[in-house]
């Protein structure tokens, strides 16, 4: 079945409103669009939890730091529709700008302390415009169950704080990073990549595994460090937001993996700006 595409908050909230009261669990796909298969596994995951699945698609101003990297984000609504179609999804959710913020709209959501970190420190803005738009994609929706991808591993925190600060209801359910066959975790971002750069882009996530092999052994960051940036360096990757090591739970920095702990970076290659997280097993 071809999923309707809806723009009119009324229509998708008497589609949910029957669902409901039919005793029916509705999942949904918060995306920028840009769909790529890291987005259809949490599709394919959706479909097999909640018996009604929703995909949004909506470029949310209020998460971009530049109007330009606002402009630049690739915008693919007809080819994404098409890559829904075998999903057998029951509604695309993609409203108009000035439905999701219509004119006077001053309400924000802000998550502190998860998002003093990381991408929160580098990106000012960026996670309350985050937790801004998906509290309104949660209600909007209906949710029952919501998809994230642990690519945006802050992001998936965020959103499962927020969840549970306000009481939305709605399970937050993380699925693991889809990378290409060269290691390079799949984003919509990767689309912006030259030929050139994509060459080089798989680099990051080689120089995580190494520090991750590394912190396994034992070893702590400030060991492992230097040589990583020097390898990135060298890939071309000009400048490094961050490469460290947190807590899965808290995102508390640490030093060595004396608990659950995941490796986070964030680096730009030639104006692209590249993330990546990796789960690294307790050191032995
Ligand atoms: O991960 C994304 O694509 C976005 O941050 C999200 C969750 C759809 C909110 O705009």
């Amino acid at each position: 079945m071809i999923a309707p595409i809806l723009r009119d908050l009324a229509t998708l909230r008497e589609m949910t409103g029957t669902w409901h009261r039919a005793g029916e669990t509705i999942g949904v796909v918060p995306t920028m669009g840009a769909l790529h298969d890291g987005h259809l596994s949490l599709v394919a995951e959706a479909k097999k939890r909640a018996t009604r699945v929703i995909v949004t698609i909506f470029v949310n101003p209020k998460q971009f730091n530049s109007p330009e990297d606002l402009a630049n984000y690739p915008r693919t609504e007809e080819a994404d529709a098409r890559k829904l179609d075998r999903f057998d999804i029951d509604a695309i959710w993609a409203p108009e700008s000035d439905t999701m913020y219509p004119p006077g709209f001053c309400t924000g959501v802000s998550v502190s302390g998860l998002t003093d970190v990381l991408c929160g420190a580098h990106r000012p803005g960026h996670f309350d415009g985050v937790a801004t738009v998906v509290t309104k994609l949660f209600t909007q929706t209906a949710a029952d169950l919501a998809f994230f991808g642990e690519k945006d591993f802050q992001q998936l925190q965020v959103v499962r704080r927020l969840s549970r600060d306000l009481d939305l209801g709605v399970e937050v359910v993380g699925c693991p990073t889809i990378r290409e066959i060269d290691g390079l975790a799949m984003s919509s971002r990767n689309l912006l990549l030259s030929d050139r750069a994509r060459v080089k882009a798989p680099r990051l996530n080689e120089v995580m595994e190494d520090i991750a092999r590394g912190l396994a052994a034992g070893k702590p960051m400030a060991d492992l460090t230097p040589r990583a940036l020097r390898a990135l360096e060298n890939a071309d990757f000009l400048s490094v937001d961050y490469l460290e090591l947190r807590s899965c739970d808290t995102l508390a920095l640490l030093e060595t993996a004396s608990e659950p702990a995941r490796l986070f970076a964030a680096a730009h290659l030639a104006g692209v700006r590249l993330i990546d997280n990796i789960d690294v097993p307790v050191a032995r």
